[in-house]
């Protein structure tokens, strides 16, 4: 990959009007975006979930409110490391930054060709799970909390993403521990995202759109800066933060195993034009070994609308795409 600017340290020097123009996306000027509020994403309320009756949705449901209640403390610490992290001098920040032949590290997206657009964005991305192939070399020791954290709430998330693949399963009709068991190595990715803001913040995009090659992603919002958007009917609709919330995105994996009853949804992000915004997301995958493929239990006498791939080869793939639309999972079918 090519090496790009640090877009925070370029945003704290621009003065107005200054963006480059590889940054300057034309297109987006056209998009449609929802307005009004009459389109809501489904918002669970997980406190009240294991009061819900009926179907053998209990056991589990209560298993996902308990899976969640350490969690909103380890989110409240990640967040704070994450800002803390942002906050340093880049040359402490660039301790950690990306090498040749790692797609970990502090940097930025990545870069394929010289003429490729740039999203306004940085990020840290690292792999905490599965935990003897952490390479910690790229686990910042600054704020001194950031590796107790990080390893709590990768901990903590997985263990979320087990809850919520086990209530699909049983959703589509399967014994609940089908999908959580191909996750059982699960590969885990923790990016995190700092949007500086931007004097043209309605010509740039933080992280053109995409969908998440995951099988499950768990995003979180640190601050109250909007920025998230989905595509819903070629329009994209905002997705306005809500304090205390986890956003779950269904990854181009779970689309496959569902055989499309599950479908991975494009979002991308955009910036603001004065404050900074900051999110985290963490991507879960099958472990290595795992045959991604609809599951029989689910094709059943409809046909298989995806083919078969292996979790390596899928990852291979991952990276060798660049981000645009649905277009890994175009690869598959
Ligand atoms: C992502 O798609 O990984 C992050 C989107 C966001 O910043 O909200
Ligand atoms: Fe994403």
């Amino acid at each position: 990959s090519i090496p790009v600017d640090n877009v925070q340290a370029l945003a704290s020097k621009l003065d107005l009007k200054d963006v480059p123009i590889r940054y300057i996306r034309p297109e987006i000027e056209s998009d449609e975006v929802l307005s009004d509020e009459s389109l809501q994403i489904p918002v669970i309320d997980i406190s009240k979930l294991c009061v819900a009756g009926g179907c053998g949705y209990d056991d589990e449901l209560t298993k996902l409110h308990v899976a969640y209640h350490g969690v909103s403390e380890s989110i409240d610490a990640m967040k704070k490391v994450t800002q803390e992290f942002f906050k340093m001098p880049l040359k402490e920040k660039m301790k950690y930054a990306q090498t040749p032949n790692t797609i970990e590290g502090y940097g930025q997206a990545f870069v394929v060709s010289e003429d490729q657009k740039l999203d306004w964005g940085d990020m840290l991305f690292l792999l905490p799970l599965p935990i003897p192939q952490r390479n910690l070399r790229f686990w910042p020791l600054n704020p001194p909390s950031f590796r107790v954290t990080l390893d709590e709430y990768s901990n903590k998330l997985y263990g979320v993403s087990r809850e919520l693949f086990k209530l699909m399963s049983i959703n589509l009709g399967m014994e609940p521990e089908t999908i959580s068991k191909l996750y059982e190595n699960c590969t885990q990715g923790i990016r995190m995202n700092y949007y500086p803001p931007c004097p043209e913040a309605d010509k740039v995009l933080g992280l053109a759109p995409h969908s998440d090659a995951s099988g499950l992603t768990l995003l979180v919002q640190v601050n109250e800066v909007q920025g998230l958007q989905i595509k819903k009917n070629s329009k994209w609709v905002p997705i306005k933060p809500i304090p205390g919330s986890i956003i779950v995105n269904i990854g181009d994996i779970i689309e496959i195993t569902s055989n499309g009853e599950y479908r991975s949804i494009e979002h991308r992000a955009l910036v603001d034009l004065e404050k900074e915004r900051l999110s985290i997301a963490a991507f879960h995958f099958p472990g290595l070994e795992t045959m991604i493929r609809p599951l029989t239990e689910v094709v059943k006498e409809k046909t298989t609308k995806y083919k078969t791939i292996g979790a390596e080869d899928f990852m291979r793939l991952i990276v060798s795409s660049k981000l645009d639309g649905k277009c890994l999972i175009e690869h598959i079918k």
